[in-house]
């Protein structure tokens, strides 16, 4: 059966390209599972480091866009705790990529009062990576603008692992009584502690799962598929998810 007020309304913002965006409700957190980049490069006959190439522009493009629109807070999933499974060199490639758009954006960012931050366990990456990163958490720590968030050495069932043995730990020192234990004590240890859960999560490339990402965070998150690769993932992508967004009908489990 055909749907027609969704046909419709696709219609209406991708053929008009004119994407209207209510800037009332800009969604706060948009979270990112940036696929892609090897499809990409083998469509091009390119290696796969070609593919991560480019879609470090697309993370430059994308912050950009999000932050002009007012979203607050930008995760972008960057290396899950599932791709030290890939060949080493492309690991290789992909953490000196970080390095690298870091050395590169950290002037421009820090001056658009963007703060960066880390999700994940930094303890694994190279060492050249961990200062990188200390680097520019430290220089960027009181900014105000726009929180970016990098999911690296992420998983969201090991984060949800690390919390379950914080809350344990604050039990055995008597911290904390079992019976008090509930949402709120297990989000004080999760690596988004003090961060709204996202919004959106988008997913471009045509796979639709969440390959781990976020799972406590995104039990209401709403998804947003598309099968562009990431590379070629625009502003105007972004500026689509978040009009499809503002079409939903979030319930949170209640009636309307
Ligand atoms: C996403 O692109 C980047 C990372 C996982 C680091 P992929 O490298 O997964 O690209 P595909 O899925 O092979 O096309
Ligand atoms: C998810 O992509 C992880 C990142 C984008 C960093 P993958 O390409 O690793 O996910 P699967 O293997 O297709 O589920
Ligand atoms: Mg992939």
């Amino acid at each position: 059966m055909l749907n027609f007020f969704k046909s419709d309304r696709k219609v209406n913002s991708h053929d008009n390209n004119r994407i209207e965006i209510d800037m009332n409700r800009i969604p706060e957190h948009i979270a990112i599972i940036m696929d892609g980049n090897g499809r990409w490069a083998k469509a091009k006959n390119l290696p796969r480091a070609m593919g991560h190439k480019a879609g470090v522009e697309t993370i430059r493009r994308v912050i950009k866009e999000g932050d002009k629109l007012g979203v607050k807070y930008m995760t972008f999933y960057a290396f899950s705790t599932e791709n030290w499974k890939r060949p080493k060199e492309e690991v290789s490639a992909l953490m000196k990529l970080l390095v690298q758009y870091l050395r590169q954006e950290i002037g421009e960012l820090d001056a658009n009062g963007v703060l960066i931050n880390v999700l994940g366990d930094l303890s694994r990456l190279p060492r050249e990576c961990i200062d990188e990163i200390k680097r520019a958490k430290e220089r960027t720590k009181n900014n105000t603008g726009i929180v970016m968030n990098f999911a690296l050495n992420y998983g969201g069932r090991d984060e949800i692992i690390r919390a379950t043995k914080e809350v344990a730990a604050a039990v055995e020192k008597g911290e904390i009584a079992i019976d008090d234990i509930d949402g709120r004590t297990i989000e004080k240890y999760l690596y988004t502690a003090n961060m709204p859960d996202p919004d959106i999560i988008i997913r471009p490339s045509g796979e639709q799962r969440l390959s781990n990402f976020l799972l406590w965070q995104c039990a209401y998150s709403e998804f947003w598929y598309s099968n562009i690769n990431w590379p070629d993932f625009t502003e105007k992508d972004l500026r689509m998810a978040i009009y499809d967004f503002q079409n939903r009908d979030r319930r949170f489990g209640g009636i309307k």
